[in-house]
């Protein structure tokens, strides 16, 4: 099957690599135009990279590569005009918005709740809930005005609908997305628009990949364990026994909530995550 989202435009935030480049790839392959955005910028209280100027254009020229068209521009989730400012510029340039996935986010470094410094617990706050916010805010204005009804998805995660133990700031706003995005269901469903939500267990991107000071959690015995070190204690998690999954299997899943074949789905979460989440034990 191909062209399952032709002639849609699709917005997708923290497009320069990872998640968000795989999404805005595959939508480009089955027949969308792209609104491609990303902060391109450290963030300073985050213990790894984030994606790069370079990045995003790889992303654009990925898309190209498709024949599909791109508008990509650096913006900050965290900055509403920036944000409105390219959903402006990518909807004059393609005549409409049909798509939107919000997968900027941030994983910052493991501690308990009561050590979490205040200007990391606002990051994580302030781009994973507030910028999932700003984001919906910005789009569903001009959804609903062409009249088209569309498809919202928002990149969740595992860890919002468990308690997962040093990761109390990642775990409150991604659980606190899935209640937005559930609200959002419900305020655009008369409007044919739908809103749902993917919660991926561990992706192999450089938020894992990376992030080595998520590794202690896996080796507390060792110093300064390597992503080597960790790949067992990811496995273990994992009742599918892969350490990860990869990106173009949560792509895939936002293809089919992106596509039409979905067109009844809203207001649901949608695992992809090997069973982690259904574990009996
Ligand atoms: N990788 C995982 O294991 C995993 C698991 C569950 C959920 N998630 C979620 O999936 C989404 C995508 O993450 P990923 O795995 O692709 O990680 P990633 O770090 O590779 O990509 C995230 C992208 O978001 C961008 N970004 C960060 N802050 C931003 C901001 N303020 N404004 C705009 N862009 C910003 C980064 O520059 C980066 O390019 C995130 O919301 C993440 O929380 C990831």
């Amino acid at each position: 099957m191909s062209g399952r989202v032709e002639g849609k435009v699709a917005l997708v935030t923290g497009a320069a690599r990872g998640q968000g480049r795989a999404h805005a790839v595959r939508l480009a392959e089955e027949g969308a135009d792209i609104i491609a955005l990303d902060i391109a910028a450290p963030v300073a209280s985050m213990g790894y990279p984030m994606g790069t100027k370079e990045e995003l254009a790889e992303t654009a020229a990925l898309v190209e590569a498709t024949g599909r068209r791109v508008v990509a521009r650096v913006a900050d989730v965290r900055d509403r005009d920036a944000l409105q400012a390219v959903v402006d510029e990518g909807v004059g340039a393609f005549g409409r918005l049909d798509v939107v996935c919000a997968s900027a986010g941030v994983s910052p470094p493991a501690r308990p709740l009561w050590k979490i410094p205040a200007d990391e617990w606002h990051d994580v706050i302030d781009i994973n809930l507030t910028g999932v916010w700003n984001t919906l805010s910005v789009v569903v204005p001009p959804m609903l005005a062409a009249g088209n009804g569309g498809s919202i998805v928002v990149i969740s995660s595992g860890a919002g609908l468990k308690g997962v133990p040093h990761l109390g700031a990642y775990s409150a706003a991604k659980g606190a997305v899935v209640q937005l995005a559930k609200t959002l269901a419900n305020e655009l469903a008369s409007g044919q628009i739908r809103v749902n939500t993917i919660a991926p267990g561990t992706v192999d991107t450089p938020m894992v990949t990376a992030n080595t000071q998520q590794f202690k959690l896996f080796r507390p015995d060792l110093a300064e364990p390597t992503l080597e070190d960790c790949v067992e204690g990811f496995r273990s998690m994992m009742p599918m026994g892969q350490p990860w999954v990869h990106v173009d299997d949560i792509a895939n899943a936002l293809l089919f909530l992106a596509s039409d074949e979905s067109r009844y789905i809203t207001g649901t979460v949608l695992p992809v995550d090997q069973g982690n989440l259904n574990r009996a034990v």
